[in-house]
């Protein structure tokens, strides 16, 4: 049955690109949003009367089966490069078609959105333990996003995972990101001296590539915004690890669906279990990683 029918709830439309990829729209009295099942991946959040606070490439890839560049990629169940030759990097899930599970209204007219991927319903070549996963949406003053997983084997698995989100800046060079002071991390930039043994002191300031996994780091983030007057918030649970990236300018070269003056248009701050920072999922025992944006 077509989804528009199954969830016919105020606010919420169903459309369909001509790539073929299913669009949610929602519009409620808090926000507007829109969503993918392709990847369960959401590509705006505007709170009324504000600009979209999710970036997207004017390169991106909108087609099925193809991860979209901006907005919140859902990687999992590994982070950073795949764990086997051919792999694709950040997982597999974001490539795949979630399907709807449950659209509602909540009692205080908020929305929300579940997506579902489960490995009985495909053949998933890269899955080594059946899985079920939900990204779980609530659109309202602020946006809530949260991954959950879990285990449908009877063995332990080790999972990596990203709610990867990309925030829209005025000007990259010109902003900061505030809450991690003092915490250890790992560089991953090219021009890293060294990958360990770095310690961020104050805000993050960015002017030049950063690729930064930052770990204990379990605490909220501020993308402080002078540009655009706006300070955007961002919390989160089940995470230790807040992952911070822009390719900067040579890096922005390499990529075919990001065009290279775009790296000032954009902050990654990912709510993560990347790195140091895996987990265990036991059979049976769901885990949950939630990260929530809005503005101060
Ligand atoms: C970040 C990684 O999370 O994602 C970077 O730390 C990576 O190393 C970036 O380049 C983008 O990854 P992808 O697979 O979406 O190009």
């Amino acid at each position: 049955m077509c989804n528009c029918k199954k969830f016919d709830v105020p606010g919420v439309e169903f459309s369909r690109l001509d790539s073929g990829l299913e669009i949610i729209s929602v519009n409620n009295k808090y926000a507007s949003a829109k969503l993918t099942t392709n990847g369960a991946h959401i590509f705006e959040f505007a709170p009324a009367g504000e600009k979209n606070l999710l970036w997207v490439s004017k390169k991106a890839y909108m087609e099925p089966g193809k991860p979209i560049r901006g907005g919140v990629p859902v990687c999992w169940p590994w982070f950073g490069s795949g764990p086997k030759e051919g792999w694709p990097g950040h997982g597999f899930v974001r490539r795949e078609t979630w399907e709807v599970a449950e659209i509602s209204q909540l009692p205080s007219e908020a929305t929300r959105v579940v997506l579902k991927l489960d490995s009985d319903m495909k053949q998933f070549e890269m899955s080594e333990f059946p899985f079920t996963v939900f990204m779980i949406f609530t659109i309202g003053k602020e946006l809530e996003m949260s991954l959950v997983m879990l285990n449908k084997g009877d063995k332990p698995v080790t999972i990596g995972c990203a709610l990867h989100t990309y925030f829209a800046v005025s000007d990259i060079r010109k902003i900061a990101v505030s809450g991690l002071d003092k915490s250890p991390y790992l560089d991953f930039a090219a021009h890293a001296v060294s990958k360990e043994g770095n310690y961020q002191s104050g805000d993050i300031q960015i002017t030049s590539e950063i690729d930064s996994v930052y770990y204990p780091a379990s605490g909220a983030t501020e993308i402080v915004d002078p540009g655009w007057g706006r300070i955007i918030t961002v919390e989160k649970s089940g995470s230790d690890s807040t992952v911070v990236w822009n390719p900067w300018i040579e890096k922005a070269t390499t990529m075919a669906d990001y065009a290279p003056e775009e790296y000032t248009e954009m902050i990654c701050v990912e709510c993560a279990n990347a790195k140091c920072d895996p987990r265990i999922l036991l059979p049976g025992v769901p885990h949950q990683i939630t990260q929530k944006i809005g503005l101060k």
